[in-house]
């Protein structure tokens, strides 16, 4: 993946300021994030959350990050949170990250699966693991939610795979399934719902619950009269 690919996979419309960066694992496994703006700005999710909640949704732990400059949203909590080493660099190491995107076979149970990715979340305040699986026609990706010390920069299963995806330039999607194993229901937050009606506004998303029963819904309805402005593109 080259350095202009994954910039131009930045979802910049309100600003057209593409930004990217690397994220490299204490075991030597790269991912890339990119800025994945909201209509309504304050739910922008920076590159750099983006890169680090890939990482952690991985089961991996972030250790250096590179970037082209230190104009980055959220760089200095990343980089305190788990001491990363910043590296300065044109040359931003994007054909070696890990490429996310699994396709869809025989093997592919949906629920099945949700409930082993369950293990995969990183929930050591709420204890609260939630599970999601955003599919395109042949493919998909996996999300699972991350916390960290402070509550406000950890992401939402929902929104960790939809930056997953993003970040892997997919932008068409066909449906979005999700799973808890507590809770009365499994059921997207406002804040998911006005990310996923960003990218999936008439799609089936596609609840399994903890007793064991799924519901479906359309997205449109999970935030009806939602807000919209074509005047906020550039
Ligand atoms: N959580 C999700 O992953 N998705 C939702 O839509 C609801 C909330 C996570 C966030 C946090 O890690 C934990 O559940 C408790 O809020």
């Amino acid at each position: 993946m080259t350095r202009n690919l994954i910039y131009t996979q930045a979802y910049t419309p309100y600003s057209n300021k593409p930004k990217a960066c690397v994220v490299e694992s204490r075991k030597g496994s790269s991912y890339a994030g990119v800025r994945i703006e909201n209509i309504s700005y304050p739910l922008t999710i920076p590159a750099v959350q983006a890169a680090c909640c890939i990482c952690l949704s991985e089961g991996q732990i972030p250790s250096k990050i590179y970037v082209q400059n230190k104009e980055l949203d959220q760089l200095d909590f990343w980089v305190q949170e788990f001491d990363l080493e910043v590296i300065v660099t044109d040359e931003l190491r994007f054909e070696n990250t890990e490429d996310l995107t699994l396709p869809i076979d025989t093997d592919t149970v949906p629920l099945s699966k949700l409930k082993i990715l369950l293990e995969k979340a990183v929930t050591p305040n709420s204890d609260f693991p939630v599970s999601a699986m955003l599919f395109t026609k042949t493919a998909y990706f996996e999300g699972v939610n991350v916390e960290v010390s402070d509550w406000t920069k950890g992401l939402c299963a929902e929104r960790v795979v939809i930056s997953k995806a993003i970040t892997a330039g997919i932008t068409e999607f066909e449906r979005l399934e999700i799973h808890t194993k507590k809770g009365e229901v499994s059921s997207p937050c406002g804040a998911c719902r006005q990310v996923i009606a960003e990218f999936l506004p008439y799609h089936d998303i596609i609840l399994h619950h903890a007793d064991g029963t799924t519901s479906e819904h359309l997205s449109i309805d999970l935030l009806p009269f939602n807000f919209k402005s074509t005047s906020l593109k550039k």
